[in-house]
C-alpha cells in the first residue's frame, strides 16, 4: 500500500477505508447476562404478554423520561394510530405534519381514519417548520391534529408549536420514535403535546427488538391506550371501541429493559462521537450536520450529513457512491419524503414542499452506533476528507 493509495479514494483506485465494510448500524445488547437472566425470569414465570415485566419498562421509562405516564405497545405505529385515534382523528378529517419524516408517521394518521396535509421542513435542523404548519392548520378544512417528528432526536421548537397546536384548537402529537434521551431546554422529550410515542426498533437508541412506548401527562389516554392496546377490551371482553392487539411481549421488555439501565451514558457517547465527526470535517465546503439548538441533547439516532452540492462538489447520491467504495454504508433518511411516495401521490402534495425536497435531496446519513468507538468515527469522517477535494474528477468518472 502506498501512500497515493492511501489519499486516493477508493472510487479512484485508493485503499478502501473499511475493507470490511462497515454496516450503517450494529445492535448489540449492553448486557447480556443480565439480559439472559431476565428472559429466564420470564420464561419461569409462565406468562408472556400483560405481565410485571412490561410494567416493570413503564416504570422505568418514566422514571428516566420524567413524565407520570407510560404505555408499551408493540411499536410506534401501532402507539400514534392508537393515540390518534383516542385524540378522535377520523372522518377523513386533516391531520397537519412534516414532508420530512418516516412513512410510519403518515400512515399512523392514515389508519386511525385522518388524511395526512404536509407541511415544511425548516432550514436549520429538518424538524417540522412551525410557520408553514400553522398556515397549513388554517387553510384546512375542520383539522383533526397536528403531528411533528423529533427528526434523527433533534427536539422540534415544542413551545411554537404547542402555541399553534391551541390556537387551532387541536391536540398535538409527537413522533418521537428517534427521541428517546433527547432533551428540549433540559426538558426530556416525552413531556410535550397531548402524547409522545416512541420507538424500540433495533436502528433506535433503546431497543425492544421490536416496540414502542406511549409518554403522556393525560391520565385518562394513558387508560384508554391501555384498553386500546387490548382490543379495546376494557377486561369483560365488551370492547369500548375498535382497539388494536398492540401489547408488547414480556420477551421485548426483557429486551427494552436491558437497553433503558444505561442510556443517558450512552446517549452521552453517541453526541461525542458526533462532535468527533464534526471536528475532523469541519472546514469541508458545503457540509454541515443536522444538529439539536445550542443547550438541547439529541440521541443522534441517525448522523446526518446535509450537503450543498454545488459547494461540495458531490450530490448525497454521488457521496452515498463513494462511501460504498470505501465500504461505508449509507442511507438517504428521509428520502423520497413522504409526499412524494406513492402511497400518497392521490393527496396531489408532492410539488408542494419546495424546501422539503431540496433538504431530502441533500441529506446522507452515514453509520453511527452506541459501543462505535472514537477512531471509527473518525476513519469516517477522514474518508469525507478523502473524497471531497476529489469531487470534479468523481463526478467525472460517474
Ligand atoms: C420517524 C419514525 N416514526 C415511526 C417509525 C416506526 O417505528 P416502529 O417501527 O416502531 O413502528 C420509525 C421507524 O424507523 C421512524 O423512523
Amino acid at each position: 500500500m502506498t501512500t497515493t493509495d492511501l489519499a486516493r479514494p477508493a472510487a479512484l483506485g485508493g485503499t478502501p477505508a473499511f475493507p470490511d465494510g462497515l454496516p450503517l448500524t450494529r445492535v448489540r445488547v449492553p448486557d447480556r447476562e443480565a439480559l439472559l437472566q431476565r428472559i429466564g425470569a420470564v420464561l419461569d414465570s409462565g406468562q408472556l404478554t400483560n405481565g410485571a415485566t412490561v410494567r416493570e419498562l413503564e416504570e422505568r421509562a418514566a422514571e428516566l423520561l420524567e413524565v407520570p405516564h407510560v404505555v408499551a405497545v408493540s411499536n410506534c405505529t401501532a402507539g400514534l394510530m392508537l393515540v390518534l385515534q383516542a385524540a378522535g382523528v377520523g372522518q377523513g378529517r386533516p391531520v397537519v405534519m412534516p414532508g420530512f419524516t418516516f412513512s410510519a408517521t403518515a400512515h399512523a394518521a392514515h389508519w386511525a381514519g385522518g388524511t395526512p396535509v404536509f407541511a415544511e421542513a425548516r432550514e436549520q435542523d429538518i424538524t417540522l417548520d412551525v410557520a408553514d404548519a400553522e398556515a397549513r392548520l388554517k387553510a384546512a378544512d375542520r383539522p383533526a391534529a397536528l403531528m411533528a417528528t423529533h427528526v434523527y432526536g433533534t427536539p422540534c421548537q415544542v413551545e411554537d408549536l404547542q402555541a399553534v397546536a391551541d390556537a387551532a384548537g387541536v391536540p398535538l402529537v409527537y413522533d418521537s420514535a428517534h427521541g428517546f434521551g433527547s432533551r428540549r431546554k433540559g426538558v426530556p422529550i416525552g413531556n410535550f403535546g397531548l402524547a409522545e410515542v416512541f420507538s424500540m426498533s433495533p436502528t433506535k437508541v433503546a431497543v425492544a427488538g421490536e416496540g414502542g412506548l406511549v409518554a403522556t401527562r393525560d391520565a385518562a389516554l394513558a387508560q384508554t391506550l391501555r384498553t386500546g392496546r387490548d382490543y379495546g377490551n376494557p377486561g369483560d371482553y365488551n370492547t369500548l371501541f375498535p382497539g388494536l392487539n398492540a401489547r408488547m411481549s414480556e420477551l421485548h421488555a426483557a429486551v427494552g429493559l436491558a437497553w433503558l439501565a444505561d442510556l443517558p451514558a450512552r446517549v452521552a457517547h453517541r453526541g461525542a462521537l458526533v462532535e468527533e465527526f464534526r471536528t475532523v470535517v469541519a472546514g469541508l465546503p458545503g457540509l454541515r450536520l443536522a444538529l439539536p439548538e445550542a443547550g438541547d441533547v439529541s440521541t443522534f439516532k441517525d448522523l446526518t450529513l446535509i450537503l450543498d452540492a454545488d459547494a461540495f462538489g458531490l450530490s448525497s447520491a454521488e457521496l452515498a457512491a463513494a462511501l460504498k467504495a470505501e465500504g461505508i454504508d449509507t442511507r438517504r433518511y428521509f428520502h423520497p419524503p413522504v409526499q412524494r411516495q406513492q402511497s400518497y401521490a392521490h393527496l396531489g402534495q408532492a410539488e408542494d414542499l419546495p424546501v422539503t425536497d431540496r433538504l431530502a435531496d441533500s441529506v446522507l446519513t452515514v453509520p453511527l452506533w452506541t459501543h462505535m468507538d472514537a477512531a471509527t468515527v473518525r476513519r469516517v469522517a477522514e474518508a469525507v476528507l478523502r473524497i471531497q477535494p476529489y469531487a470534479e474528477r468523481l463526478r467525472a468518472a460517474g
